[in-house]
């Protein structure tokens, strides 16, 4: 079964650490792009809606777009303010459509690299002509309290913010960027069931014995019951140039 077919059901339990966590990362979004009032923003990959209900939160009399290709996430999401399109992202990127913002949370490493250029040159014509774009990427290395070869395979597959940056100048974007970070505080016993569970997709690629060895290896380097980390985001933004 598909991962977030898998992880629907879960996803807010697992990737909504803390209110103060999704605030402080709303925030970042609403400032950065900039959001103002009365546009129509897009959230590309959006899953369960985490972030899009939080940013309409802060700003009401925005129209809120959600496209994801999961059904099972976008199910999840219950929020009337927000209208969902259950497609994927490329496919999205060469139609029709006219908004002034577009963002995304820890979702570009799903499309295919050779598909990200054209992604971003589809997202580029579509937004109107002071449009901005911002992705919020991971960076290779994590320091999640992983196993390393689960960190490892993250790394071999993320992609790096040069190549995102260099991407998004092809596609027609003035790009900048910063570094946000938030410190994640959760019990060890939490995070093991989240690894049990794969809530990574990185972790899909594991066997069931490979992934109880790395739970293992977790249990002998981890010491402490309360496990702190901290989720660092490089934040790229693009402004449409021409
Ligand atoms: C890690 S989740 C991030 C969800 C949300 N942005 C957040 O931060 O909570 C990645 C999301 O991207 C979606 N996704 C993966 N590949 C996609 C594609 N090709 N087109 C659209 N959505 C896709 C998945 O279904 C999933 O909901």
């Amino acid at each position: 079964m598909d991962h977030y077919t898998n992880l629907a059901s879960h996803y807010d339990e697992y990737y909504r650490y803390s209110d103060d966590y999704i605030n402080y990362f709303t925030n970042k979004i609403v400032e950065d792009l900039p959001i103002k009032n009365y546009e129509t923003i897009v959230e590309v990959g959006s899953g369960t809606g985490i972030f899009a209900k939080e940013v309409l939160n802060k700003v009401p009399s925005i129209q809120m777009i959600c496209v994801d290709n999961s059904y099972m996430m976008l199910t999840r999401n219950k929020d009337k303010r927000i209208k969902q399109v259950c497609r994927d992202a490329v496919e999205f990127s060469k139609e029709s459509h006219v908004y002034d913002r577009v963002y995304m949370k820890e979702f570009i490493h799903h499309i295919q690299k050779e598909d990200r250029l054209q992604l971003f040159k589809g997202l580029h014509q579509q937004l109107t002509s002071n449009g901005s774009i911002l992705i919020l990427l991971e960076p290779r290395r994590l320091n999640y309290p992983l196993f390393e070869e689960a960190l490892s395979r993250f790394e071999r597959k993320q992609p790096s913010r040069v190549e995102i940056i260099s991407y998004l100048q092809l596609a027609g974007f003035t790009t900048s960027f910063n570094i946000i970070s938030y410190p994640i505080i959760l019990s060890k016993t939490k995070y093991i069931e989240m690894v049990r569970n794969r809530y990574m997709s990185v972790l899909e690629t594991f066997t069931d014995e490979e992934l109880e060895n790395g739970i293992e290896s977790i249990h002998g380097s981890q010491k402490n019951e309360e496990l702190e980390f901290l989720e660092i985001f490089y934040s790229i933004k693009g402004i449409k140039s021409y």
